[in-house]
């Protein structure tokens, strides 16, 4: 059973500076709530209840945000903003945060193996906050309200993991002159779905004309725990950083990867095109509630 997930946020988010010079990019809202918040909420949808977050210098307000603030608290009660700490509120109380710190950054491959302190030998979720993921699956269209009896994306790939598991990588199509921007997979399709393939590749990063296919992966993972020796015996890969795409390309040599490509959407808030994009499909569905 999955019960723990892990947030690499210790990247500085240079695309946002200079917002980012004294916040981490994690905390930027999307309407009132920071991007870290969104991917906590979908952990616990999916019944993970054990975050392990990984930060770094300059981070601290990721630690005190899921914490109580005892002044505040005490400023506001009784009164009618009050209310607007219930969600956060009740969010805490269903979850514990550890943390540990990536001293320098060398790689999501590397952020993920800092954070085996947290985890341990056991099967893990992996959310990058900055894919901001949303299980509407319908884009709204003439003001009609999205369908939104799907679960949540880490749901659906809990649901992938019990039935086949293996490390699962969340995918989407993108169109080709994008690859640059993802890790890229090759896969077959199982049991004759046309959402899941048993990866037989991955490239991280390639140009177009070296990419296998579209299909990119985004930041959601669910990983077994070999995980954490392949990193530790891989080398540096793409950009010189130890990258995760590598060590996952390992599993599926062992045909022990499976890519889900999943029900929603996902807004790529770590550029500002897609914050903006997020910013206002989130605004539009808060007022047509
Ligand atoms: C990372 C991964 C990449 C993946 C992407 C999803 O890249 O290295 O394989 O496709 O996340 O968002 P980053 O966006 O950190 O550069």
């Amino acid at each position: 059973m999955i019960k723990k997930c892990l947030f690499p946020a210790a990247g500085y988010g240079t695309r946002f500076l200079p917002a980012t010079k004294a916040t981490p990019k994690e905390m930027l809202p999307v309407l009132t709530k920071p991007l870290i918040q969104y991917g906590v909420e979908e952990a616990v949808e999916a019944g993970l209840h054990t975050m392990a977050i990984i930060t770094g210098r300059g981070k601290r307000a990721i630690e005190d945000h899921f914490d109580i603030s005892y002044e505040l608290e005490h400023q506001i009660k009784g009164t009618s903003k009050e209310p607007l700490l219930d969600e956060i509120r009740s969010l805490i109380g269903q979850c514990t945060f550890s943390y540990t710190r990536q001293l320098e950054m060398k790689g999501l491959g590397h952020a993920i193996l800092t954070g085996e302190t947290l985890i341990g030998n056991e099967p893990f979720a992996v959310i990058l906050a900055d894919d901001l993921c949303t299980n509407d699956h319908s884009p709204m269209a003439n003001n009609e309200l999205p369908i939104t009896d799907a679960k949540g994306i880490l749901s659906q790939m809990i649901e992938v993991y019990e039935k086949y598991q293996c490390s699962i990588v969340a995918i989407e199509e993108v169109p080709m002159d994008q690859t640059h921007k993802y890790g890229v997979i090759a896969g077959k399709p199982v049991d004759n779905t046309t959402d899941i393939f048993r990866v037989t590749d991955m490239v991280e990063k390639p140009e177009p004309k070296d990419a296998p296919t579209n299909m990119a992966i985004i930041g959601r993972y669910i990983l077994t725990p070999d995980i954490f020796d392949i990193l530790r015996g891989i080398q540096p890969g793409k950009g010189g950083e130890i990258q995760i795409t590598d060590a996952l390309l390992e599993q599926a040599k062992q045909g022990k990867v499976i890519a889900y490509k999943f029900k929603g959407q996902r807004f790529d808030c770590g550029s500002v095109d897609g914050f903006v994009e997020a910013t206002n499909y989130f605004y539009t569905r808060s007022v047509q509630k």
